[in-house]
């Protein structure tokens, strides 16, 4: 440490080094080639033989569900008892599929893991397809990827039971039908081209919510009429702990300038006193904006908060379209 002190033109290139190591990691980060070696050591090193699967669950919430804001905010930096366990689980195969799972005492910071989902008492590692490996032990199990596996920690929001009313609950895989699309790949090193499952598990996402949720504008007069239906979604939107919200958010600009600004959350507010307002599976719901004589555009916005008070520049934007106010 003293050598380097005294050297301050070598710690220079040892910096400017280390930053050009770190362009190249991030530049491979998100390909299926990102060598095992930059991936994070998961529980189980399913890294090293999984990439793909890895590379896409890197990017879901799961593996974000220990170090969100906010279930940080929520959570009192993660120190109410109560909240942890979902959050950082250990294997649901061995406390079974229905029960709440138990906090587990490493890898915390990885969330709900491959292991959380996919391994047993016995280090095996369940699934559909019925392959054998000599890298592990695997076992076939038709109860994996069903609703039931699903609702071991999204039932207690109630996901499950705004599922059990709509078209899509006769099929015992529906959820991972929506979230988790069929694809056919190779689904190990070495592996033959199987069916297989992004793992990404898009949820409240652009992509998805374009999917789910229609959205129309008309401008009548002095009203600006938003109609938002549901189509496929199979369950409220938004959906989970009463902390997460939706907007719809219309602003009116005039030469460059907000003139004009209306918002309607759709939010469970049964807790507070207040109704349930977020939007149901097949509803319609038609949203009156009065224009009281603006004239301009109107900036149409759906946005989607964890956190009900979150500013409005950190929600993620599902949806913005704009259409002329004459
Ligand atoms: C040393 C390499 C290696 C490691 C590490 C590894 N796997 Fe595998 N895994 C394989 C191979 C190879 C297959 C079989 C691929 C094939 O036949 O197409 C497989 C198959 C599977 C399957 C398919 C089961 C079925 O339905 O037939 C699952 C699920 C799985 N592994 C999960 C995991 C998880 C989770 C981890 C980490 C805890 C892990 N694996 C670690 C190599 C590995
Ligand atoms: C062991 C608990 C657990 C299991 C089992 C589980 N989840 Fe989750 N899931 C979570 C947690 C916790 C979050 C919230 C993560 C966060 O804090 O953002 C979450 C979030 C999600 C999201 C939200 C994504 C987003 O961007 O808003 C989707 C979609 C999802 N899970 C789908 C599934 C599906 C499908 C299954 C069944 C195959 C499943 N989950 C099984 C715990 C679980
Ligand atoms: C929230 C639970 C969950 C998590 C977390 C999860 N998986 Fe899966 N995984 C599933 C489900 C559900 C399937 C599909 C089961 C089926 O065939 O319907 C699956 C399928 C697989 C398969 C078989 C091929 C395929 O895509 O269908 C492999 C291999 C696999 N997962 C590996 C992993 C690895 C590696 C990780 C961590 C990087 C991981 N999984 C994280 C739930 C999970
Ligand atoms: C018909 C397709 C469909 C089915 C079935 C479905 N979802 Fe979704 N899900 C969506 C769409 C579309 C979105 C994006 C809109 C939204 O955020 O609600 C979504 C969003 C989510 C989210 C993000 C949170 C949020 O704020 O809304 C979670 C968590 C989730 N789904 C879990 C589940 C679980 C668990 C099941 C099974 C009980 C399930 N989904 C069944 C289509 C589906
Ligand atoms: C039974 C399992 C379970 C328990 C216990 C649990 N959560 Fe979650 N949590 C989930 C699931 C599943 C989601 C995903 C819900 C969704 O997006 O629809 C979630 C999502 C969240 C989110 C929003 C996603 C984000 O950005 O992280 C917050 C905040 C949160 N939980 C906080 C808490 C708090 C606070 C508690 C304790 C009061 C708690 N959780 C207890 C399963 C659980």
């Amino acid at each position: 440490m003293r050598r380097l002190m005294g050297s301050p033109r070598w710690l220079v290139a040892m910096g400017m080094m280390l930053a050009l190591t770190l362009t190249v990691a991030v530049g491979l980060i998100g390909q299926e080639a990102a060598p095992p070696s930059r991936l994070p050591r998961l529980r189980g090193r399913c890294q090293v033989c999984h990439r793909t699967e890895t590379v896409e669950w890197l990017q879901s919430a799961h593996a974000k569900a220990w170090t969100s804001d906010a279930f940080i905010a929520t959570t009192d930096n993660r120190t109410r008892k109560e909240c942890l366990h979902c959050h950082a689980p250990d294997r649901i195969l061995v406390t079974g599929f229905g029960k709440e799972p138990s906090l587990r005492n490493e890898s915390l910071e990885h969330g709900v893991d491959c292991v959380a989902c996919h391994e047993d008492a016995h280090g095996a590692h369940h699934g559909t397809l019925g392959t054998v490996t000599d890298k592990h032990p695997t076992v076939k199990n038709e109860r994996f990827g069903t609703v039931e596996q699903c609702a071991t920690c999204h039932a207690k929001f109630g996901t499950v039971d705004e599922f059990k009313g709509t078209k899509w609950a006769s099929d015992p895989k529906s959820c991972v039908t929506c979230h988790m699309p069929a694809t056919k790949r190779p689904i190990a090193l070495d592996s033959p081209e199987r069916p297989a499952h992004v793992h990404t598990f898009k949820g409240a996402d652009p992509e998805m919510f374009r999917k789910g949720v229609k959205v129309e504008t008309k401008v009548n007069g002095d009203r600006l009429t938003v109609r938002l239906t549901s189509v496929e979604v199979g369950h409220n939107f938004p959906t989970g702990i009463d902390t997460i919200v939706a907007v719809v958010d219309v602003q009116i600009v005039s030469d460059g300038k907000v003139i004009a600004k209306h918002q309607t959350l759709l939010a469970d507010d049964r807790e507070r006193g207040g109704s349930d307002t977020r939007l149901k599976p097949g509803e319609t719901r038609e949203i009156v904006v009065p224009l009281q004589g603006a004239k301009g555009e109107a900036v149409i916005r759906i946005l989607h908060k964890p956190l009900r008070d979150l500013p409005d520049e950190k929600a993620t934007v599902l949806f913005e379209t704009k259409v002329p106010v004459p």
